[in-house]
């Protein structure tokens, strides 16, 4: 039987800074520092990003390793996410892993950041049940995230299928660009979210965009609500509790209805048993419930992830590093980490 591959994986493309280890299926650790000096900015600063994870990233390995009770003579590879991300947080990452990756002559595997979202999915662990059980090829996914919105095909761990995206800004966006217009601090979704829950989703209405086929669009709604709020609060006084509850509900109500439209339409050109959802988003708590009576309505069978795998983390960059471990494409990549990088290239 050939031994169990033990990966560490960095994440460092965003705001989160990320070690995991990985021992074949299982994760052994998935220790995340989230950096909140952004909040006070309404997103986050790329230069104060890079910044913070070249100061926290040798404590997050120490962490990740001493909750592994992995020794680093006894690691395989090294996974860095190599792309899309900021340019500054990739370098300080890439450069870390290709570090560590020299000075134990283990090789550095390069994991893209969306298909490790969709793949996290494969983790046993990041189950919804008890019973372990992960979506089975082809599946559907809507991975939706701070800077994309997709809707991928997933016809085995390496095959992705770009069925459709967004032409401008990602759903993540959209609900960050409400909290801030409504001044709560950057992450906006989790505050929009919560907030949401006590609100009427139906108090205000705001439009869904039309555009063609499986591709999503949301400036056009984050316009709308901007002009909407400046009309409506042009004082900019403070709100009632029930106010922002109600601006939360419908705005969340107008960006969740239109990723469901685009999956809905996804599910009946592109028939598959099983469908997922992946990224930031995903741990929305009206997209998920509603997900659950879809999945009902249309007779296919929904996997959600778990909180931890929603939102950046290097789990899922450990364990996309495992599954690429022989690809000798993403193996001691030489050049820099892609801002932009297609998926499955
Ligand atoms: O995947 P992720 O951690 O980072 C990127 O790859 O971009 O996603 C972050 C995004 C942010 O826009 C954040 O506001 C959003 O995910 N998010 C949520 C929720 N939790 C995080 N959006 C809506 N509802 C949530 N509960
Ligand atoms: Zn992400």
């Amino acid at each position: 039987m050939p031994q169990p591959l033990v990966i560490l994986g960095i994440e460092t493309s965003c705001d989160e800074t990320a070690v995991a280890v990985v021992s074949n299926n299982k994760v052994l650790a998935n220790c995340v520092h989230t950096q909140t000096q952004h909040a006070q900015y309404g997103g986050v600063v790329p230069e104060l990003a890079s910044r913070a994870h070249q100061q926290k990233l040798p404590a997050v390995l120490e962490q990740a390793l001493h909750a592994s009770g992995v020794k680093t003579e006894a690691l395989d590879g090294i996974a860095y996410t190599h792309g899309p991300g900021l340019l500054g947080a990739l370098l300080v990452g890439a450069s870390f892993a290709r570090g560590l990756s020299l000075a134990l002559r283990k090789p550095c595997i390069a994991v893209h950041h969306m298909e490790a979202h969709i793949q996290s999915l494969l983790i046993p662990q990041n189950s919804d049940n008890t019973s372990n059980r992960i979506p089975s090829f082809p599946f559907l996914c809507l991975t939706v995230s701070g800077g994309h919105s997709q809707l991928v095909k997933v016809n085995s761990e390496h095959a992705f299928e770009l069925l459709g995206e967004t032409i401008d800004d990602a759903a993540g966006e959209a609900f960050d660009k409400v909290s801030k217009i409504l001044g709560l601090p950057y992450p906006g979704g989790p505050l929009v979210d919560a907030y949401a829950s006590k609100g009427n989703p139906k108090a205000f209405r705001f439009p869904i965009a039309k555009v063609p086929e499986l591709d999503f669009s949301f400036s056009g709604f984050k316009t709308s609500f901007l002009y909407f709020y400046e009309r409506y609060n042009p004082q900019r006084r403070s709100l009632s509790e029930q106010e922002l509850c109600d601006l939360c509900a419908s705005a969340q109500h107008a960006i969740v209805e239109e990723l469901l439209l685009k999956l809905r339409l996804a599910i009946r050109l592109h028939p598959v048993k099983n469908i997922a959802i992946a990224g930031g988003v995903s741990a929305n708590s009206s997209l998920r419930q509603k997900l659950l009576k879809i999945a009902e309505e249309m007779d296919v069978d929904l996997f959600l992830p778990r909180m931890e795998y929603c939102t950046d983390n290097a789990g899922m960059i450990a364990y996309s590093g495992m599954l690429n471990f022989g690809r000798p494409e993403r193996i001691n990549l030489p050049g820099p980490p892609l801002p932009r990088w297609p998926m499955g290239t």
